[in-house]
């Protein structure tokens, strides 16, 4: 069974249905990516993997234990740990206290000071700027510091959402070297971008969600070659 399977999921929000029958599976040890519009549901997809929200029907299992009416520490805690939309950092909390936050979870509490240490190696510039708030990072620190508060939580599948949203273009290449470095470690991750060719170039697998439903999958070259997704992600 894949890590993380996902079968005849639907989720929304009070009355309204926004994932509509979505099915998905994560290999141990796999880079997958999501890809889709504004509005598709991706969001919706990570924070009902995370518990956030309840499914209205369907199964997520995670290393073989059904996760859908799990509490969200407890996901936390069997290791799905996610670098939330929007990065969801405490502004007036320094770098270092934010990196501890990440390792609140039984598991990796035990492991902090070792965690900490592999964080500042993937990111040395959040070492020189420990002391400070975190609100002061620049754009392209602050995504770091999400990812490496992420990485404090010990996860076994890290998933995150468009970690190169308002990025430029060379910190995006920066961030999506790190990503390679980590996956290096064995770690899955499920990752969401709207930067569909360098998302699908660095991931072994692709799926794009349209109105909640996955209406292609594929291996990141293949759909990279697939006309639907030149045409409507790529405007080529
Ligand atoms: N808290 C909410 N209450 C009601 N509807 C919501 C809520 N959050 C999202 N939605 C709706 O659910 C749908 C999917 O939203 P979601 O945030 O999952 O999209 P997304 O694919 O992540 O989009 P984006 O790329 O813009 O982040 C949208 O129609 C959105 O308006
Ligand atoms: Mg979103």
């Amino acid at each position: 069974m894949s890590e993380l399977q996902i079968r005849e999921l639907y989720a929304g929000y009070g009355d309204i249905t926004v994932l509509n029958n979505l099915e998905m599976d994560v290999e141990k040890g796999e880079v997958v990516a999501l890809v889709g519009a504004n509005g598709a549901g991706k969001s919706t997809l990570l924070r009902t993997i995370s518990g956030l929200i309840t499914p209205n029907k369907g199964q997520i299992t995670f290393m073989g234990r059904r996760i859908d009416h799990m509490m969200p520490h407890q996901v936390v805690e069997m290791g799905f740990i996610q670098v939330p939309e929007g990065k969801q950092l405490f502004p007036e909390m320094t770098v270092e206290e934010n990196l501890m936050v990440g390792s609140f979870n039984k598991r990796a509490r035990k492991d902090r000071e070792r965690s900490l240490k592999e964080a500042y190696e993937f990111f040395p510039i959040l070492e020189e700027r420990r002391q400070q708030k975190a609100r002061s990072l620049s754009g392209g620190e602050q995504q770091m510091l999400a990812l490496g508060r992420a990485l404090m939580g010990q996860p076994k599948l890290l998933a995150m959402d468009e970690p190169s949203l308002g990025l430029a273009p060379i910190i995006v290449e920066r961030l999506f070297n790190t990503i390679q470095n980590i996956r290096k470690t064995g770690l899955t991750i499920l990752i969401i971008e709207q930067n569909v060719q360098q998302a699908l170039e660095m991931a072994d697998r692709g799926y794009v969600i349209e109105n909640g439903h996955i209406v292609l999958e594929g291996k990141g070259s293949e759909l990279l070659q697939n006309e639907h997704l030149k045409t409507h992600y790529l405007g080529i």
